[in-house]
């Protein structure tokens, strides 16, 4: 089965079920501060997820473009990708456990005919301190439907230390089977929904001797041991919880939030783990193969890395993340270095990032017709990314070359490692200048001396982070980082920032003209950023005239008014809204009578007079061509 197909068949299953099919969100999170990308089906589901009304009602499902961006060192193996499109169905305080369980097992079972007998499932433990209980009820349908098509479906405990004891349903713990966007409930801001789950396993055969033949050798092999021979295909989260003050209380309304990677599914199917082995990969693999004229089968680390990492970098530049040293783009521009490094490694000399990108536009441009739209941009910041990386690496390579063995902190002779101590800081010094003065990265700088033979130590990674951390050039990049306060703390100013950036799109077109519409928006409690089709620097008048016309609103403490509609209907009522395509068929148009008509997905103030302050711009500037940014307060 093709991806292509696969897909087709999800949404269409879930479409005859009642669900509304929406398109997916961009991997640059919109208005969301607490997150650099978009991670999972479910987040740009957040506000429904809390309580607000979804246009398309209360059953959703899509295939969401979804960017991790801690796998990047993970990436090398059969199984581990930063990109990855997720199949996700959404019940709204709609359909619970019953019919989640009932559908996902006809899906497999039925629509693409996995063989029940490989199908495992997990359900959580229960936690005492938490008070949230043991899912039984998960159990009891899970164990029906085995039942229908008379397949044994024992449920045991312990599966860690016991191993698989027969059973067909295991029960596990909060670090396997609770899912928030922040992981445990230990790890969750106040305000952040959550809850248990219920997920699937392929089993791709005990007489595969993965586990045998690994690190697991000598502990009991369970489906969530991960050593291989099970793959986690789906996940069903009950997500009925709300962390707060008190602990965990149940959420206003109790929600369905299945995830399923496309790319496990279809190997799944297809009966073999390697992803890498399926069509999306196969016109990709061969451009290499023919430019490195190497085998995938005898270089599976290198050629993985570059399919993922060009793939990723393709989606990410037309979501408007483009190669920089912060924020997306230094994970982009780390995609991009870590993809040619290991072309060159496979002698791959000349530019060929373009060349992988056309092939995965080519392959998408149906189910992402973006792609196709921003393919000149695609192929002008891998092109200036790559011959700019291309640089770094030949000055890098020749100075890491010339480093002595006696330079390094580890010595290593047959087999063994010494350690040499004191010299932390010395490696760690040259190995931040390469990375300051010539841009080359740590990791590449270690992966080069490890083909040496000569290891880095923890201790001066660790040292080489402190100088990096003075640099002060990073650290705003740590996703897990942003995590701060969460949702609840901060998304009232959220909020009127929000309202207050129609004020401001509103009166740009007023004092600019009407082709001025939204290219990108990112709000935090801080600020507003926004980006404008404009060609030309505001002169301070304008700019005050679009501060005033934003204040007027806010001083006239005007309603607020939601209405929904369709597409065509909006577009009748002269709402504004550059971003039609990626809302579906229905669409919520906000109006602020006399000042603004815009749709959007809210949330917003229900007045004017809620956005506390005075409307100013602090920046006006060059995005891009046509492009401008303002960065503008309330305050
Ligand atoms: N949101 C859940 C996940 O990403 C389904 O696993």
């Amino acid at each position: 089965m093709t991806a292509s197909e696969l897909r087709k068949k999800y949404l269409e299953f879930f479409k005859s079920k009642g669900h509304a099919i929406i398109p997916s969100a961009s991997l640059v999170p919109e208005n969301d501060p607490t997150t650099l990308f978009t991670g999972s089906g479910m987040q740009p589901m957040i506000p429904y997820l809390m309580g607000e009304k979804h246009p398309l009602g209360t059953r959703i499902a899509d295939s969401q473009k979804s960017f991790r961006s801690g796998d990047i060192e993970e990436v090398g193996d059969n199984r581990h990708t930063t990109f990855f499109e997720m199949l996700g169905n959404w019940s709204l305080g709609d359909y619970f456990k019953k019919e989640q369980t009932g559908w996902m097992f006809e899906f497999l079972t039925k629509e693409i005919g996995l063989d029940p007998e490989k199908i495992y499932v997990t359900v959580f433990r229960g936690d005492e301190s938490l008070k949230i209980p043991r899912d039984n009820e998960s159990v009891v349908y899970w164990q029906k439907l085995f039942k229908s098509i008379k397949v044994e479906a024992l449920a045991v405990d312990n599966a860690e230390i016991g191993g698989m004891q027969n059973g067909r349903i295991f029960f596990y713990p909060v670090e396997k089977n609770w899912w928030s966007r922040a992981g445990v409930p230990n790890n969750m801001p106040l305000g952040e929904p959550g809850g248990p789950d219920s997920e699937m396993f392929w089993d791709f055969g005990a007489e595969l001797k993965i586990h045998e033949n690994s690190i697991w050798r000598n502990k009991p092999c369970h489906v969530n041991c991960d050593c291989g021979r099970f793959l986690e295909i789906g996940n069903n989260v009950f997500m009925q919880y709300i962390k707060t003050q008190a602990g965990f209380e149940i959420l206003k309304q109790q929600n369905v939030d299945f995830g399923g990677g496309l790319e496990r599914i279809l190997v799944a199917i297809n009966g073999n783990p390697d992803m890498f082995l399926t069509d999306i990969f196969a016109k990709a693999k061969a451009e290499i193969e023919k430019l490195s004229e190497k085998k995938y089968e005898d270089n599976k680390e290198a050629f993985r890395v570059i399919l993922d990492h060009l793939r990723a970098a393709t989606f990410l530049i037309a979501d408007g993340a483009y190669p920089s040293n912060k924020d997306q783009g230094y994970f982009v521009r780390r995609l991009i270095r870590r993809a040619v490094r290991f072309a060159h490694k496979l002698g791959i000399e000349e530019n060929f990032c373009s060349d992988i990108a056309k092939i995965y536009i080519e392959y998408y441009k149906e189910a992402y017709p973006d792609l196709l739209q921003k393919s000149e941009k695609i192929f002008e910041e891998l092109r200036k990314e790559e011959e700019k990386f291309r640089k770094t690496l030949e000055k890098g390579l020749l100075k890491i070359n010339r480093f002595k063995i006696d330079d390094i902190v580890v010595r290593t002779s047959i087999g063994e490692v010494e350690l040499i101590p004191g010299d932390n800081n010395t490696i760690a010094d040259k190995l931040f200048e390469l990375y300051s003065s010539h841009g080359f990265p740590l990791e590449l700088a270690i992966e080069e001396l490890n083909n040496k033979n000569i290891v880095v130590s923890d201790e001066t990674i660790h040292v080489f982070n402190e100088k990096l951390k003075q640099h002060q050039e990073l650290s705003r990049t740590a996703s897990a980082g942003m995590f701060k306060g969460g949702l609840a703390d901060h998304s009232e100013k959220i909020t009127q920032l929000h309202t207050a950036t129609h004020l401001m799109l509103a009166g740009l077109r007023k004092i600019l003209g009407e082709n001025v519409h939204q290219k990108g928006s990112n709000i935090t409690q801080e600020r507003i950023r926004f980006d404008f089709s404009f060609s030309d620097k505001m002169t301070d008048e304008q700019k005050k005239a679009v501060e005033e016309y934003v204040n007027l609103a806010i001083n006239s403490k005007a309603d607020v008014v939601m209405e929904e509609m369709t597409l065509d209907e909006a577009r009748e009522k002269g709402a504004e809204g550059a971003f039609e395509n990626k809302y579906g068929e229905r669409v919520k148009v906000y109006s602020i009578a006399g000042f603004s008509n815009e749709i959007c997905g809210g949330p917003h103030v229900q007045n004017t007079g809620d956005i506390k302050g005075v409307f100013k711009i602090k920046k006006e500037e060059s995005s891009s061509a046509g492009v401008r940014r303002i960065k503008a307060v309330v305050e």
